[in-house]
């Protein structure tokens, strides 16, 4: 098992070293010894960023749902392959053996071929964290067809604009979702967003809450009656290493949201050796990573990655208080959790409400702690390592995107000595480039610059669903012949990185993406509001809150403005989701703008700040007496 846990800093550099001189080699042999293939691949990798293409063991087949569950069944086949720990904490956890998780999702792939979906077809997953939200993942997967998940926090237009740009055949979802003390009538959302979508040729419904809800005849089936009666076997699919896996859609600093798609043969390969390398997993741990699968975090490392490598995967379906802000550690208790993987926001919640919570539950079994999503404050990291690790467990700060598929910048446990607010070094087999405005690589040490990868690795995303062209505007026109990241990076005397934050418009809001394009255009939407400009400010939780400067029309000048505010949010709400709801609406006379009518967002940002001691170079600013109206007023 070369390569496959490193055990301290020295040997992380060896084989970081291997990795870079000789990519190919490198990963054919973690390929070879790791994976099961139908068939090995003719060529190990070949790219052009120009283009941009990147293939990854071409000429190989294989499916990913052999290798996450089949192989597992001789030797593991009563081991628990994913833990269900249910939004009440008086419902008893469900323990799903990998064999269990093979009859389930082979089942789940015969309603699907059942209901017509074939290989290439895109299906859309509309679920709370439920079991079936992994298993319908898998049975996409088991039979070729593309995944698309959305998060089940999105709102009904949202969902709809995700259906319609992959023109998705089908919906799965249920006909609620708990939350905390609420329930949320997703199926409702669903048949909203259906309105507009005139793909989608069936609706699976699997029940969750027991309520009462429509269903379109000949449209809307149950699930649970078809999965009854649907076969345990059910062949996988025999899929092209470079066939699209799943599509899942990111917010832009423009336009509709992007969706990426990622491919099967490198994305397996890479998701898998990251989990087992950065978390160092043993064959008897168990795992929980608190993310949705909704998002790209729970699609590598709730599903994808751990079940790769055999491990015992937690599902929670809740939220961290309910019923109080001792949830997690309750969990941790209860399932004797060995990896324990989260985001700062969350961390944030929990350390604010004291330390009360984790002394009543014993967390000794926790032996590594990640963090994901968003820059991690120095406060909150030692809060993480002083109470929830008792210093004993290595904080994993991990860097990537949805865009990369895969833990990019990261720890790896135990071998990279850690340091606070710091996501250290390069993964193994990944190249960073920090890059000045010139567009020239910055070299050497204790150095700023903006966050590019020169290298292809396995799990980057290889287009963007649809729109080639915009994949290549957004990650390789930046910077020649790189990939580049959208977020700003220092690296300090030893090399360590430190990922600073966005260096677009893109604001993440409590771990989520948010693009200001979507926000804007539903408030823009509002009959009184002429123009609109969101950016973010920070916010002791939330990591940032969003700050809205709205211009009104006239004939909106008059109308209350607290009425307003809430007739805004409630735009943002349905549009976008509650999720990107404003904290601030400041209202002003106009906005910010560069002679080309661009809106000068960073000036906007320093007043959301309060920051407005230096507000950079202006002499661009068309209108610098807006500027001073909207400061008078905040200050
Ligand atoms: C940010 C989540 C600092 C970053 C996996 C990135 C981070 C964006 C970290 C991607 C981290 C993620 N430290 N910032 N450890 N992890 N980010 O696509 O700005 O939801 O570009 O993927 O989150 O968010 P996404």
């Amino acid at each position: 098992m070369s390569n496959y846990h490193i055990k301290h800093l020295e040997e992380y550099y060896q084989v970081y070293r291997k990795s870079v001189r000789n990519p190919e080699v490198f990963w054919e042999e973690i390929a070879e010894e790791h994976f099961m293939w139908r068939k090995k691949w003719d060529n190990v990798l070949s790219w052009d960023f120009t283009k941009p293409e990147v293939k990854w063991f071409e000429g190989a087949q294989l499916n990913i749902t052999e290798n996450c569950i089949d192989r597992h069944l001789y030797t593991r086949g009563d081991k628990t392959a994913i833990i269900f720990e249910p939004n009440d904490p008086k419902e008893s956890a469900e323990h799903i053996t990998y064999k269990q998780l093979h009859d389930r999702v082979c089942r789940f792939a015969n309603v699907l071929k059942e209901k017509g979906i074939k290989k290439g077809d895109r299906v859309c997953i509309y679920l709370p964290m439920i079991p079936e939200l992994a298993i319908s993942v898998l049975a996409c997967a088991r039979i070729g067809a593309i995944h698309s998940v959305v998060f089940a926090g999105f709102s009904a237009s949202a969902l709809a604009t995700r259906i319609k740009d992959s023109e998705c055949k089908m919906v799965i979802t249920s006909d609620g979702s708990f939350r905390g003390s609420k329930t949320i009538d997703l199926k409702g959302i669903v048949d909203e967003a259906l309105d507009e979508c005139d793909t989608v040729q069936n609706v699976l419904v699997a029940n969750r809450i027991d309520s009462k809800i429509k269903m379109k005849e000949g449209r809307d089936y149950w699930l649970e009656p078809l999965l009854d009666v649907a076969s345990t076997d059910c062949e996988p699919e025999i899929m092209n290493a470079e066939d699209p896996l799943f599509i899942l859609y990111t917010s832009g600093s423009t336009g509709k949201p992007k969706g990426m798609v990622h491919t099967t043969a490198g994305y397996m390969v890479y998701t898998a050796y990251t989990f087992k390398n950065v978390f160092q997993y043993r064959e008897k741990d168990v795992y929980w990573c608190t993310a949705d699968i909704g998002w790209i975090t729970g699609h590598s490392y709730i599903v994808y990655g751990p079940l790769c490598n055999g491990a015992t995967t937690i599902m929670f379906e809740g939220v961290p208080s309910y019923p109080d802000f001792g949830r997690f550690w309750e969990i941790v208790e209860k399932h004797k959790v060995n990896q324990f993987y989260t985001a700062p926001t969350a961390i944030r919640a929990l350390a604010k409400e004291g330390v009360d919570h984790l002394e009543k539950h014993d967390l000794s079994s926790l032996k590594v702690l990640g963090t994901v999503g968003e820059p991690i404050n120095e406060e909150a990291w030692h809060w993480y390592d002083d109470n929830v690790g008792k210093k004993k467990a290595p904080i994993v700060d991990t860097w990537w995107q949805t865009e990369t598929g895969g833990i990019m910048i990261t720890p790896i446990a135990f071998a990279t000595p850690t340091k606070p607010t710091y996501a250290t070094l390069p993964f193994i087999g990944i190249q960073p480039a920090l890059m000045d405005e010139n567009g020239k690589e910055i070299k050497g040490n204790q150095v700023d610059g903006r966050l590019c990868i020169k290298f292809p690795w396995p799990s980057m995303a290889r287009t963007i669903w649809g729109n080639h062209q915009r994949y290549k505007d957004t990650y390789f026109a930046a910077f020649e012949n790189k990939y580049f990241t959208g977020d700003g990076a220092l690296r300090d005397e030893v090399g360590y990185y430190r990922i600073t934050g966005r260096v677009d418009d893109v604001i993440i809001v409590s771990g989520h993406n948010l693009g200001t394009a979507p926000i804007e255009d539903a408030i823009n939407e509002h009959p009184a509001v002429a123009e609109s400009a969101i950016v973010g400010f920070p916010h002791d939780i939330k990591g940032n809150a969003l700050y809205g400067y709205v211009t009104l029309k006239e004939t909106g000048e008059s109308r209350n403005h607290d009425n307003l505010r809430k007739e805004i949010n409630q735009l943002i709400t349905e549009q976008v989701g509650p999720i990107a709801k404003l904290d601030k609406i400041q209202f002003t006379a106009g906005l910010p703008k560069t002679r080309s009518g661009k809106i000068m967002r960073r000036i906007l940002r320093k007043i959301a700040c309060k920051d407005t001691s230096n507000l950079g170079d202006t002499s661009t600013l068309l209108n610098p007496e807006i500027v001073k109206g909207i400061m008078d007023e905040v200050l």
